[in-house]
């Protein structure tokens, strides 16, 4: 099965669509990241909402990290102030995250969180009702793919909990490229290396079919020919990742990720998660191609959609774009002291990982922490 339930609104200064899009609403919420705010967008995206004859009520600068406490401090706001009928997250997956997940408590105040996170792959949350307020998203970087994604990712405690419920895919997304061109080098390298390895993953998960693997090979195509040009600046090669970004999460949404997903989400306190990703696949690709026929397979069709052959020239393909790229050993942004330390909890947990079940190759725990080991060695 495939499915999309957003309507994509692409090109050069499509930002200008919101004000159709707004038209018939009369209260609109924009969160914006700070960055978004900087740059001039958030007051463009203001004055879009004004012309269509609807107030507008702005929060920016959300913290980088979603959490629950940010959702706890903002829910009073939205409830007794702003009131909203549509919500607009203009900035990176954080800040369409934090849209996600103020959209499912404001339109279903009785919901406790715990009850409805997916904690780990062995727990089972109560499904989330029909949800009512729509949301636009508006990314401003390329890469998490959550303007289309069904899931929003949740910080408590230091935990990560995940919100899944197709109710939260955002209504309408609007790529607009002049946004994503405000990015900084590094931000554009590690996002646009989490779009790679989403198109790797959703490619090779259990349950990919012909239609998500149509966006994941076109993502991945992209990425390798594009990434490179995008991270220097180039305009066009900018818009090209900014699409090749949505096409992997639509991929994604249906086919899901994998290990190297569940292990990066488990070691975020490390590092950015796309540059964490980009650090793991390699092992990854060399632990399922190992073990399973239909990974070694599934990586050799990718090899011969870039111009080469085997599972192998994948993983030293996606090794060289690393090193050109400059991307750290596991080892360069951590400690040994720290990370031995957490190593067994993180295998743990990443075991636990509900994306575990589609990867591939089902991992044991110490086998986990083994591929954690050669990262952070680089071996
Ligand atoms: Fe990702």
């Amino acid at each position: 099965m495939f499915w999309l339930k957003t309507r994509i609104i692409e090109g050069e200064g499509s930002l200008k669509a919101l004000s159709k899009e707004v038209r018939g609403y009369e209260r609109v919420l924009i969160l914006s990241s700070r960055s978004m705010k900087r740059h001039g967008f958030l007051s463009e995206a203001e004055d879009y909402v004004r012309e269509a004859g609807a107030e507008v009520f702005s929060i920016a600068g959300l913290p980088a990290e979603p959490s629950v406490e940010t959702i706890e401090e903002l829910l009073p706001k939205l409830r007794e102030e702003f009131q909203p009928d549509l919500l607009v997250a203009l900035g990176g997956g954080s800040v369409i995250d934090t849209a996600k997940a103020l959209k499912v408590f404001y339109d279903a105040p009785e919901l406790n969180f715990e009850e409805i996170a997916f904690i780990d792959r062995f727990s089972k949350p109560k499904p989330v009702p029909k949800l009512k307020t729509k949301l636009i998203a508006i990314p401003s970087t390329s890469g998490a793919g959550s303007e289309v994604s069904a899931a929003s990712v949740l910080k408590k405690g230091g935990i990560k909990y995940n919100i899944v419920t197709p109710d939260i895919a955002p209504d309408v997304a609007i790529l607009d490229p002049r946004l994503p061109r405000t990015m900084p080098a590094e931000v554009a390298r590690n996002s646009g290396l989490d779009v790679l390895v989403h198109g790797i993953e959703a490619y090779t998960t259990k349950v990919a079919n012909p239609f998500s693997d149509a966006m994941a090979i076109r993502a991945i195509k992209t990425v390798y020919k594009w990434l490179p040009l995008s991270v220097k600046g180039d305009e066009d090669a900018r818009a090209r990742v900014h699409y090749a970004a949505t096409m992997a999460g639509i991929a994604f949404l249906n086919a899901r990720l994998g290990l190297a997903h569940a292990m990066s989400h488990k070691a975020a306190w490390i590092g950015p998660h796309g540059l964490l990703n980009a650090i793991l696949i390699p092992y990854v690709m060399e632990f399922n191609a190992e073990r399973s026929d239909y990974a070694r397979k599934r990586y050799a069709e990718i090899a011969r959609e870039l111009g080469f052959q085997t599972a192998k020239d994948l993983i030293e393909v996606v090794r060289e774009l690393n090193e050109m790229l400059g991307v750290p050993s596991l080892s360069e942004l951590v400690d040994e002291e720290t990370f031995m330390e957490k190593l067994d909890e993180i295998a743990e947990k990443a075991y636990r990982d509900g994306l575990v079940a589609f990867n591939p190759v089902e991992p044991k725990p110490e086998e986990i922490r083994e591929l954690y080991l050669k990262a952070f060695y680089g071996e």
